[in-house]
This record gives C-alpha cells, sequence and structure tokens, in this order.
C-alpha cells in the first residue's frame, strides 16, 4: 500500500501495472533490442514483471526532477535498474569475431574498452553463454569490428542466436591473422588472448592487439538507454 501511494508523488517509481510479461531475452543485459527468441522474431519492447524493482525518487537534494536515485542503500541493486542507469553511458558497438574448427563465430558487444597502450591491450566482456565465447577460448586469438551508424541490421543479428553461418552469410569478411575481420567495419583491432577473468554472469577478455585498421571516414553506430543511435541524434536524457 505504502509503494502504490508513493507512485502518486514519485514519478521515478513506475506504477506496478498488472499485465506485463518477462521476455526470456530480456534477461540479458542489454536492452530492449534484445528479443530474437520466437515469437518475437523483431525488436521488441516487452517489459519484465516490476516486482523486485527498487524505489526511486526524484531530486533528492537537487532541486530539479532531472535526477532519480535508488532509495535503499542496504537492498541489492536491481538488475533491470542497473542496465537503466549505465544505459546512459553511450557506447559504441562492435562485433566480436573468432575463428572456430566449424568456420567463424561472433557477437554483438558493446562492452568494449581500451585497457592499456604499453603493451597494447583491450578488454571484453563476454556473456558466460555466448557461443562465440568458447570458440575465442579454444582459437586463443579475437577481432573486435567497430560498426557503422548504417550497421543497425548486422548489429541484431549478430546478438541474435542464430547460427553462426547464417550470421556470416550477411556480411563479407576476411580472414586477418587467424581472425574474421569484417570488410565494413568502420574501424578493428586483431588481438591474442592475454587473460580471462571472472567477472560474475561474464568473462572478462583481455587482448593483446596484434593488427589494427580503419576506415577513412564513416560515423559510428551508437548504443545510448537500450536503443541505437547515431552520433547526432541522441536523444534527451
Ligand atoms: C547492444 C548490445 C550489446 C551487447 N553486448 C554484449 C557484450 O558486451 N557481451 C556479450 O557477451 N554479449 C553482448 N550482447 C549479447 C550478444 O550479442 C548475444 O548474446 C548473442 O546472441 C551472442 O551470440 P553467440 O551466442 O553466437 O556468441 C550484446 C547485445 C547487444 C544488442
Amino acid at each position: 500500500m505504502a509503494r502504490q501511494r508513493r507512485t502518486a508523488l514519485v514519478t521515478g517509481w513506475v506504477a506496478p501495472t498488472a499485465g506485463l510479461l518477462r521476455c526470456v531475452a530480456h534477461e540479458s543485459a542489454y536492452g530492449r533490442v534484445m528479443c530474437h527468441t520466437p515469437p518475437h522474431r523483431e525488436p521488441c519492447v516487452t517489459k519484465r514483471p516490476l516486482s523486485g524493482l527498487l524505489p526511486t525518487e526524484v531530486g533528492i537534494g537537487r532541486g530539479t526532477s532531472r535526477f532519480q536515485r535508488t532509495m535503499s542503500p542496504t537492498s541489492p541493486i536491481d538488475p533491470v535498474r542497473f542496465r537503466e542507469v549505465i544505459g546512459h553511458f553511450p557506447t559504441g558497438v562492435a562485433i566480436v569475431t573468432a575463428q572456430g574448427a566449424d568456420g567463424p563465430a561472433g557477437l554483438t558487444t558493446n562492452a568494449v574498452t581500451s585497457l592499456s597502450l604499453d603493451p597494447v591491450l583491450l578488454i571484453v566482456c563476454f556473456d558466460n553463454r555466448s557461443r562465440t565465447l568458447p570458440i575465442v577460448r579454444e582459437c586463443g586469438r579475437f577481432a573486435v569490428n567497430i560498426l557503422g551508424a548504417d550497421h543497425r541490421e548486422l548489429a541484431l543479428l549478430f546478438a541474435s542466436k542464430r547460427i553462426a553461418a547464417e550470421k556470416f552469410a550477411a556480411v563479407t569478411h576476411t580472414v586477418d591473422h587467424g581472425v574474421p575481420v569484417l570488410d565494413d567495419a568502420l574501424a578493428w583491432a586483431v588481438c591474442d588472448v592475454e587473460a580471462m577473468h571472472p567477472g560474475g554472469d561474464h568473462t572478462i577478455g583481455v587482448g593483446r592487439v596484434t593488427a589494427v585498421g580503419h576506415a577513412t571516414s564513416g560515423d559510428p553506430l551508437v548504443f545510448y538507454r537500450g536503443d541505437w543511435q547515431r552520433l547526432h541524434e541522441l536523444p534527451p536524457a
């Protein structure tokens, strides 16, 4: 009751609405573009149940409704709330590829960051359920293919659970330094696996960069607040 009364007062708290469904694919942490599970073949906006969401409060100590704060510091942070918050950090989008015994494999990722210049290292975070991860472990190499603004469909395809052959039928690639490099990538880096560290339900892959390249023009694809964006069309927060 107290929760429901408060929803009327606190705009950051979503009213508990009956009938919202859990979408299996949305158990992953990548926002509403993720659903490829039948019957949701297309990007879907299915919501998960709201039970378990932490209450949020607007404008604590800031005198403005621009800020939302999760209230209960002793409760664990709800993963959906965390995804919503961390989604305010815009990222590029990449397809990470590897060459398996049965052919190329790859997945869409936005958890990529540079790590070190001496030596030159980068990080990719792999979902432990990814089918690409064991192939990366096996071959000890991977490539990060940074996508351009026109690659939304490709990003969706590589975020799906379609078989690798179907993913790679949609794009041409060249095997470079033992890994598939996508011909249309805006930029790419080939890496030897330097280390793999456990990170909750993900594995942090540290790659030692052995080859790089980039296109001479083109805008990147951007992922922001659970959706694809172009640099010049970011919506207001
Ligand atoms: C925007 C976006 C970012 C993603 N980031 C990651 C990521 O950083 N790591 C990861 O393992 N999966 C990530 N995924 C999910 C994978 O692309 C998805 O689980 C894919 O089906 C894995 O393919 P695979 O099982 O063939 O390896 C992301 C998906 C999207 C749409």
